[in-house]
């Protein structure tokens, strides 16, 4: 089973309206040049998700969001649902980005309901999961992992959700995982999967790497077998380090 390598920039809070305009067409031009080999996608800022819809359009290159709201709509001042996203050109959603779930207290039983509501609302969804070093530091990674996992799929059809696994410790840190230690978390996720789900579902899902991925680590990164993809941050910002570790997945 080949899984074709999955690269999505997660750009959080920065860069301008210009930046953001620029940064998406560069992309969308490195998009077009990995057709058939590297998907690629971007997560802007939600305010300039139509200008970067429009750099996008007629290219390969998928726009999602970095988040939704948990109600379809309403009164949620400052939220924005995925039925908005939708409207706007995304095609997806990141949903429990460790950020969420850290800096803004979110919890699983929330990161579930966003998950479901994305779905049903038309978005794909990449579904982020990973550990805090505390916990790495006791052992309880997978517990943790596998917690997030279960209750966030509970019930779902995994046809459209990418996991990203990323450990909190090594986002916007610079601390990056070996090699090793992703694959071998990726590839228990697989197995849980797999158990869970069955073969087509495990041999199928992408599970992305992500956290402090750069133009320097990512073909290692990637080498591992289950490693399908990263999902990178900082190394996102710019088109000349994007597109390195476009290159290392295009191989
Ligand atoms: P980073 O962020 O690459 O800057 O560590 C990754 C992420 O949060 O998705």
């Amino acid at each position: 089973m080949t899984r074709r390598p999955w690269i999505v920039g997660n750009w959080k809070m920065n860069l301008m309206r210009g930046e953001a305009i620029t940064l998406a067409r560069e992309v969308a031009a490195i998009a077009r040049d990995v057709e058939g080999r590297v998907d690629v996608g971007i997560a802007p800022p939600a305010i300039w998700l139509d200008p970067c819809v429009g750099a996008a359009d007629g290219t390969p290159l998928a726009v999602y969001g970095q988040n939704c709201s948990t109600a379809e709509k309403g009164a949620f001042t400052g939220d924005i649902s995925a039925s908005m996203y939708r409207d706007a050109g995304a095609v997806g959603t990141l949903v429990g980005h460790s950020e969420r779930r850290h800096v803004f207290g979110e919890t699983d039983e929330q990161t579930a309901t966003k998950v479901q509501r994305a779905l049903e609302l038309g978005l794909d969804v990449i579904l982020c999961v990973g550990e805090l070093l505390d916990e790495r530091r006791s052992g309880a990674t997978f517990e943790v992992v596998e917690r997030q996992l279960r209750v966030a799929l509970e019930g779902i059809d995994l046809s459209r959700i990418t996991i990203a696994y990323e450990p909190v410790w090594a986002i916007g840190t610079g601390e990056v995982a070996t090699p090793e230690q992703a694959q071998e978390v990726h590839s228990q996720i697989r197995a849980w999967v797999r158990e869970n789900y069955g073969d087509s579902d495990a041999d199928s899902i992408r599970i992305q790497y992500g956290g402090s991925a750069k133009p320097g680590n990512a073909a290692g990164l990637l080498a591992g077998p289950d490693v399908d993809g990263l999902l990178v941050g900082g190394a996102a910002l710019t088109a000349a380090d994007f597109g390195a570790i476009i290159s290392a997945a295009a191989g």
